[in-house]
């Protein structure tokens, strides 16, 4: 039998990380696992409750209180927040503007790494994230580095949005994806940030089926 690897894919918002990730686990019959859907949970949670999002401590508590469960439905991940299904509340523009503040705190990061590090300890899995291969799994078999110019990045969002039919402003999209990668990269504790033995791929000029093919070939060396 194939040894059943971690497989951990990190870059900055919009890089594709998803989607190609969601494929790389379907095609190995892995568990894909988004690790910002659960940050996004947490920030919803948050906002409902009117917490200080500067308040590490009272996220941090507010978290060790909370369930956050990912399942498999038909063709997407379903995100149960306290038995509740929040999979579309948790991508509209409150949370996504708001997630990265409540990411940076300490209390907040230390709590979800074990979650994730639980989640991932049996192997055939697939993590996206921006610390994977840093933090939560540095001892992952396989570390991506997913990169793309912050104008392709905003370009993707903004059709996926026109696509979804919700209404998108492509100029806006640039400064919010921009805003994010700085307070991700800058932030103290597991910033977003390539690890080392990562393999960096730029997928600005690359389809998807591309990125998962360069992905796959990576993956044979290393289950043979
Ligand atoms: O991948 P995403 O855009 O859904 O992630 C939402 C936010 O969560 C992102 O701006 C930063 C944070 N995040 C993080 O700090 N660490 C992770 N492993 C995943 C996401």
């Amino acid at each position: 039998m194939e040894r059943q690897i971690q497989i951990a894919i990190d870059g900055p918002a919009a890089a594709g990380k998803s989607t190609t990730a969601k494929q790389v686990a379907e095609r190995l019959s892995y568990i894909y696992i988004d690790t910002g859907a659960m940050y996004r949970a947490i920030a919803y949670k948050a906002l409902k409750c009117g917490i200080n999002l500067e308040d590490g401590e009272a996220l941090g508590r507010l978290l060790s209180e909370t369930d956050i469960t990912l399942k498999q439905g038909k063709d997407r991940q379903i995100v149960l927040l306290d038995g509740v299904n929040v999979t579309d509340a948790i991508r509209k523009n409150d949370v996504t503007n708001n997630v990265s503040a409540v990411a940076r705190h300490s209390e907040v990061r230390r709590d979800m790494t074990l979650r994730q590090q639980q989640l991932a300890s049996k192997g055939g899995i697939v993590m996206d994230g921006r610390d994977i291969g840093t933090s939560v799994l540095p001892n992952a078999e396989l570390k991506i580095f997913l990169l793309a110019g912050a104008e392709e990045r905003a370009n993707r969002r903004h059709a996926e949005n026109l696509k979804k039919g919700f209404s998108s402003d492509l100029e806006n999209l640039k400064k919010e994806i921009e805003a994010r990668d700085r307070m991700d990269m800058e932030r103290l504790e597991s910033p977003l940030k390539k690890a080392d033995d990562a393999i960096e791929i730029d997928t600005t000029f690359m389809t998807i089926e591309q990125v998962v093919e360069a992905i796959m070939t990576n993956v044979q060396e290393r289950i043979r």
